[in-house]
């Protein structure tokens, strides 16, 4: 089977680094013209555009921001006419034990939930919207395996950020199926990217190996042929579902 996303106009975010950017350039592989979004690493970003090809192109956005996610979606439409598909990539790990001070913690609390939850609601809304009057579109949601068995006591902001995903998912699934939406949540486990790099550094490669089938680490790669499926509409009717991309974690 031969998936080609010819036509079809991809917005990821996060884009400039890690598992935005090895999907980023295997949906310009596969033929989409990709909306690389970043939110510091400008050269990065460029960079996987012009690997994307397809007349691909970077958009600056800080997510820590309401009024950017709004603005990214609609410099987006400007530049490419519309939106096909939008992959919610971006988001922070921050480690935050109960001993920090209450301000800190409760900052790191609120600084995940916004980059993780907040920004991609504000993100998803205007793409609903979009989609509305374009008979239909995509979401695909990077959640995580730490939605389903949470994380470490360190990491509970973004365990719970990435659980909300996907109830937020399987809402625009239920919500928008009728007028051609469709919602997908894909659940990645440790991928080797710099964020599982700051976990690895704290606990260990012993620690992310054990908990998973394989013998090594997941790749970003790894991840972008699903991805490239559900982008395609030949998984429409997966709607609302989360695929586990964990190296058989829940198994071993
Ligand atoms: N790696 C894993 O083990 C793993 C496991 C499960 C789920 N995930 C999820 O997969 C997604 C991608 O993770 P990753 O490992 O590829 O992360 P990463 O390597 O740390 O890259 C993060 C990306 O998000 C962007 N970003 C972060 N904060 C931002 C902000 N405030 N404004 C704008 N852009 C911002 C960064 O842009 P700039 O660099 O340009 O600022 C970068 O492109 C995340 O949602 C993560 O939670 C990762």
């Amino acid at each position: 089977m031969e998936i080609n996303l010819q036509g079809k106009n991809i917005l990821v975010t996060g884009a400039s680094r890690g598992i935005g950017a090895a999907v980023a350039e295997q949906l310009g592989k596969s033929g989409a013209r990709v909306a690389v979004h970043y939110g510091k690493n400008e050269a990065k970003a460029q960079e996987i555009a012009e690997k994307a090809g397809n007349a691909s192109a970077a958009f600056q956005a800080d997510l820590n921001n309401n009024a950017s996610c709004s603005d990214l979606f609609k410099k987006v439409v400007q530049a490419f006419g519309k939106v096909d598909v939008l992959i919610n990539n971006a988001g922070i790990a921050i480690q935050s034990p109960l001993e920090k001070n209450d301000q800190e913690w409760i900052e790191d609390w609120e600084k995940t939930m916004q980059v993780n939850m907040t920004a991609t609601a504000v993100l998803s809304r205007a793409a609903i919207q979009h989609f509305q009057q374009n008979q239909g579109g995509r979401f695909i949601h990077i959640s995580s395996r730490a939605a389903f068995r949470g994380d470490t006591a360190d990491y509970m902001a973004y365990a719970a950020s990435k659980a909300a995903m996907v109830a937020f998912s399987r809402s625009i699934a239920r919500g928008y199926g009728k007028q051609g939406i469709t919602s997908f949540v894909i659940a990645p486990g440790f991928t080797a990217t710099d964020m599982a790099q700051d976990f690895i550094d704290e606990y260990g490669m012993d620690y992310a190996l054990q908990g998973v089938a394989l013998d090594r680490l997941t790749q970003p790669q790894d991840l972008a042929p699903t991805i490239v499926l559900l982008a395609s509409g030949l998984a429409d009717h997966a709607t609302g579902c989360t695929i586990d991309i964990n190296a058989g974690s829940y198994v071993h």
